[in-house]
């Protein structure tokens, strides 16, 4: 195919020229000084994008990873988990932890629905022997794309009155939109860098405040490579249980300069601006009736991704096949419940307005092209959406 492929997915993301080249470059001997000088300043750098003065680890990893490291260091088998399974994320969760030996007090969605913070006080009052450790909250379920209001549920915990912990899955919603490690209460968080932190898959990232590495201290070690104890050491050997993957916090470091220099106020205005265009655009192709936003709420909506339901004979996985193959346009599909019946677009990362309406106007062709019905003018909406004269 000629000219640039589009990748829309939620997640791995477009990478920016500069942490590509960040990463091409020989690996530096272990204990070269400027080795650790990089591990050191993401540390330091990844803490102000999770707003924390808590500590910082990063493994290699993917976002399951992440999950595993966060359990494996603040709860032992048979202790329980508060899980609000609001989508296929949170679904997945439960089934890691259940499989880590956990027990699972689930609270079931529609899958359409941010965290219910009621639900989550109700079940926390109902634990009366103070059986859960760790309440399990994702910020943005991928799957659905929904958001859930994180310190909404930390409100629910204290309203409660019960010590679980808040672990927090940022992992489709950091350097995305506004995350308050500290601000709102969430003892650990978790992140991985195939987003919106614009690198490759393969770093899973944690951040932890005191009394969640005070839980830690307080339990037996069970799996070395997560122990965030022995990670707390100044060698990066020790710091990363073994040889750093280098290249990648290469390009995590060029990721971080990006961060930095654009700030975080501006990046989130940004995802907010581009999902606008995305939701207008959708808005207007549900006219005709055949396809929906999966979030029923629209205060709910995603700013990194969309999911767009498809109704009754309709092959969303077509649409996501015939846009990638035919158009050089990647959207992901549905997941879980929404398998075969929703393709979802990523807009998180590195992304600017023509990248968005390229993906916008191309499902408009394929929809043309497979005979989806959807009322016309859904890029228009979102041009003049981009151009601030769409009507309020
Ligand atoms: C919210 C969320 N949590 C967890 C994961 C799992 O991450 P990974 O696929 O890197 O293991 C994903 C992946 O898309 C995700 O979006």
């Amino acid at each position: 195919m000629t000219g640039h492929e589009f990748l829309h997915s939620p997640g791995p993301t477009h990478i920016p020229d500069r942490v590509l080249a960040a990463m091409h470059r020989q690996p530096l001997d272990l204990v070269d000084r400027r080795l650790k000088e990089i591990a050191h300043s993401c540390f330091a750098d990844l803490a102000d994008v999770f707003r924390t003065r808590g500590r910082v680890f990063i493994y290699a990893a993917n976002g399951h990873g992440g999950w595993e490291a966060a359990l494996a260091n603040i709860c032992v088998p048979g202790d329980a988990v508060l899980i609000p399974e609001v989508g296929h994320f949170s679904h997945n969760w439960a089934d890691h932890a259940r499989a880590l030996g956990l027990e699972v007090v689930s609270i079931q969605g529609d899958w359409r629905h941010a965290i219910d913070p009621e639900d989550i006080e109700r079940a926390l009052r109902h634990d009366t022997e103070r059986r859960i450790k760790a309440v399990l909250a994702v910020q943005v379920d991928t799957g659905t794309a929904v958001a859930s209001d994180v310190q909404a549920v930390r409100a629910a915990i204290d309203a409660a009155g019960h010590p679980a912990l808040l672990v927090a899955d940022t992992i489709a919603s950091l350097a995305a939109m506004p995350f308050e490690m500290d601000a709102w209460g969430v003892d650990v968080a978790i992140a991985a860098s195939q987003k919106a932190l614009m690198c490759p898959p393969g770093l899973a990232i944690l951040a932890v405040n005191e009394k969640a590495m005070r839980t830690a201290a307080s339990l037996p070690l069970q799996h070395r490579y997560w122990d965030w104890k022995t990670r707390m050491a100044e060698e990066n050997y020790r710091s990363f249980c073994g040889t750093m993957p280098e290249q990648l916090l290469f390009g995590l470091r060029a990721a971080l300069d990006i961060i930095k220099e654009e700030g975080l106020p501006a990046i989130f205005a940004r995802h907010r601006r581009l999902a606008g265009a995305v939701h207008r655009a959708v808005d207007v192709w549900a006219e005709a009736g055949a396809l929906s936003f999966n979030a029923a709420v629209p205060e709910q909506r995603a700013v990194t991704v969309t999911a767009i339901r498809t109704g009754e004979g309709i092959d969303a996985d077509l649409i996501r096949s015939h846009t990638r193959e035919t158009l050089g346009v990647s959207v992901a599909g549905g997941l879980g419940l929404l398998s075969g019946h929703a393709f979802r677009i990523g807009h998180l990362g590195d992304l600017n307005e023509p990248m968005i309406l390229g993906c916008l106007a191309a499902l408009e062709v394929a929809f043309i092209q497979l005979k989806v019905p959807h009322a016309p003018g859904g890029v228009r909406a979102a041009v003049e959406f981009l151009a601030g004269t769409a009507p309020a």
